[in-house]
Formats: C-alpha cells, structure tokens, sequence
C-alpha cells in the first residue's frame, strides 16, 4: 500500500454513542486466521470468536497468501455475526468498528479493513484502526487490568520478536529485537525440518512435554555488545540455531525417529526460551522497570510461560502473560487497543488503507538503525 493513513487527526472528545453502554466489534484478518470480537466502552470483552485456517495452510508448510484472502472473505461475515450473538448484542448496539490496518498479508488485511469499513459505513459509527503489534501488547492488560502501565513487553509471534518498554497510551520504546529470524519463525522453520507441519509452535511444544531439555546442548546467541552506531545489547538471534540443528539432523539422522523426538524438540525449545528468559530479564534490569508482559503466538508455549514465572517468581518481577486464547492471533486484542483508540477520539476515515507494513505510531527507536521488522510477503509463508 501506498499510503498509510493511521488514525485520523478527528475531534478531541471521543464520538458519542447514541447507546449509553455501547460496544465495540473488533476485526482481525491479517494473517491466516478470521476473528471478531465485541468488548464494552469499560473494557469487557463480551465474546471472541476465532476461525483459524490450519487446515488450509498445512499442506503447503506455511501460509499461503491467496488462500488466506479466499478464506477471510468466506469466514468474516459469519464470524463477525457469531461474535455479535454472542455477546448478546446487534449491530445497532455497536459504538465503532475497530480492526487491524497492519502489518500482515496485504490481501488478508484488504478483506478486514474494507469488511470493516463497510460495518462503519452503514451503522454510520467510527472507523478504529488497529495496529497488529498494538494489539498484541494490549492483551498483556485484558486479564490483568491492574498490570502496571509502565511495564516492559516482550512481542513473541510469527513475525516479531521484539522488547518494548511502554510507557502510557501509545508511548513505545523499542528495546531490542531479533536481527533475523522471529522466535515463532524458528519453531516453525525446525518443525518443517522435522516433518511435523504447520505451525510448528504447537507441535514442537506438545511433543517436548515427554522430552529431556538437556539432551542436546543448542547454541544460544549470546547477548551482543552495544555498538556505537545503535545495536542493543537486547537484540537476539535464531537464524544460527536453525542452521545447527539443520546441521545436527544432517549428521545424526537417528535422531529423527520417532522415540527420539521428544528429547530433540524440548532441547531446540530450551534454546529458544533460555534466549528469551534472558533479554526479558537483561530488559527488565536495563530499564529498571519491574513489571514484564510476554504476549504474541510464541507466549501460548508452556515450557517459556514456565521458565518467565519462575525467573519472575525468582527476581520479583510483576508478570502478566495472557490466556493462551489471548495470545494467538485474535480480535479480543483488536479490541481492547480498538477502545484505546476510540476513548482518545482517534476516528480513522472511510478512504483509510490497510498496510502489510505498518510500523508503530509513537515509537522511539532504542535505535535509528533498527526500523520495526514487519512480515515479509513470500509465496508461502513460515507465518513471517
Ligand atoms: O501471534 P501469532 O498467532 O501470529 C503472528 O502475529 O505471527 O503467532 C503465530 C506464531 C507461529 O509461529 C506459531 O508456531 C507460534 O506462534 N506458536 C507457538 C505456540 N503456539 C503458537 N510457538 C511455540 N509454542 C506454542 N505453543
Ligand atoms: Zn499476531
């Protein structure tokens, strides 16, 4: 896309709806996954509703552009409907439509903005766009309202991993991030390796449940030193860990059996968390900030909701993960940064666009020479 416009420069008092306790329906199509939520003007959310595309994407090892657009356009009608029944609400109800302007698929994002756009349209309410990585954040606070509002947050998905400090409505600094490969790109990536299929976050993190996680010691990308011309110490990488375990399977292809898996996929998991669980740390201790949310696909996986517990338990640090319904792709998220933005009167206009690449308004870089990584559009996706 061309432009971007973000939310709109709109009135200062947020638009008044003719239903005292009004609702807000959340879209979120950017990637392979339809969802629409419906949250309150207070912050509940009264229903969240996701149709997931696996089944269509796990033939091909990855997403499929294409097929990701057909499929939004079959599912988001209905999806948005269920959404609305059950939260016990019709459309006149609704105060705003929020939904996802970016990043993601571009095609993907089309169907969802432009859905949107027809909502507001017709019920003549506001438009709220939506950035994905906003979203994310946002659902650190949607089972745990009283989580602090200075907090570091770690964004772990398909196409993110990425430290935030956030600081106030809107108020980032980016504190490190990957240089290659996003944390739930690796476990997609080892799990094609490893015939298991798509996505391979779940996989892997099912199967290494039976596994021994220092069976098989991986490397981990040590913390870099802070550069003169902008690297964070924070920043992390995954692309050599692939490669080593490419190279492992390569000269013991024994390990590949079946009886052997659970052993090799919880030590490629142990890389993976022992890397996170350390720059969410070496953040927390660099900001000296002492609440920390780990939100995104990757946060759903249970040895790393473990592993950040304890170390939280350990160094006393306030931590919110959300649900694991709250940290896949999901609208709920939409909507809870959705009421932000409409509480703030940030009303978007009809000829808004969606953006596959959109960065964050009111980031400051921990760096000028590190710009927010957004998906890279391929011909199939590993979910980047
Ligand atoms: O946030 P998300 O649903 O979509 C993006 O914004 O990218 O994250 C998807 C990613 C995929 O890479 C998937 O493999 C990973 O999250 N994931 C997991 C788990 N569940 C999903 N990774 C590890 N363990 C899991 N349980
Ligand atoms: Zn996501």
């Amino acid at each position: 896309m061309s432009s971007r416009p973000t939310a709109s420069t709109a009135p200062a008092t947020p638009p008044q709806s003719p239903h005292a306790d009004g609702r807000i329906l959340a879209i979120e199509s950017s990637c392979d996954e339809t969802a629409a939520a419906v949250v309150d003007l207070q912050g509940t959310i009264l229903s969240n509703v996701v149709a997931s595309q696996h089944d269509t994407h796990a033939p091909f090892g990855g997403v499929v552009p294409e097929l990701a657009a057909r499929r939004h356009i079959e599912a988001i009608d209905s999806i948005a409907q269920r959404a609305l029944r059950e939260a016990h609400c019709s459309w006149k109800d609704l105060s705003a439509v929020a939904v996802t302007q970016g990043p993601g698929l571009a095609g993907a994002l089309l169907v969802g903005v432009n859905y949107a756009k027809a909502c507001a349209y017709a019920l003549k309410r506001p438009l709220l766009l939506v950035n994905h990585l906003e979203g994310h954040i946002a659902s650190a606070w949607l089972a745990q309202p009283d989580f602090p509002r200075d907090a570091v947050v770690l964004v772990v998905s398909g196409g993110h991993t990425h430290l935030y400090r956030v600081h106030g409505p809107s108020k980032y600094t980016l504190l490190g991030r990957t240089v290659d490969d996003a944390a739930g790109e690796a476990f997609d990536k080892a799990a094609k390796l490893l015939g298991l299929g798509y996505p391979g976050g779940p996989a892997i993190d099912r199967l290494a449940r039976g596994g021994r996680p220092d069976a098989i010691r991986f490397p981990r990308a040590r913390r870099p030193a802070r550069t003169a011309n902008g690297g964070s110490s924070l920043n992390v990488s995954f692309s050599g860990l692939k490669t080593s375990l490419l190279y492992f399977l390569r000269d013991h292809p024994e390990w590949k059996m079946v009886d052997r898996l659970p052993d090799l996929t919880a030590s490629f998991q142990e890389a993976i968390v022992d890397v996170l669980v350390d720059r969410a740390v070496g953040a927390v201790k660099q900001t000296g900030v002492s609440a920390l949310a780990v939100v995104g696909g990757v946060s759903a996986n249970s040895r790393l909701r473990t592993r950040m517990t304890e170390m939280a338990t350990r160094e006393g640090i306030r931590l919110s993960v959300p649900p694991v319904s709250f940290c896949t792709d999901n609208a709920a998220m939409v909507a809870a940064a959705g009421l932000a933005t409409f509480r703030a009167g940030r009303q978007a206009p009809l000829d808004a666009e969606s953006a596959a690449d959109l960065p964050i308004a009111g980031l400051t870089p921990a760096s000028t020479s590190h710009a927010t990584r957004t998906r890279r559009p391929t011909a199939t996706q590993t979910r980047s």
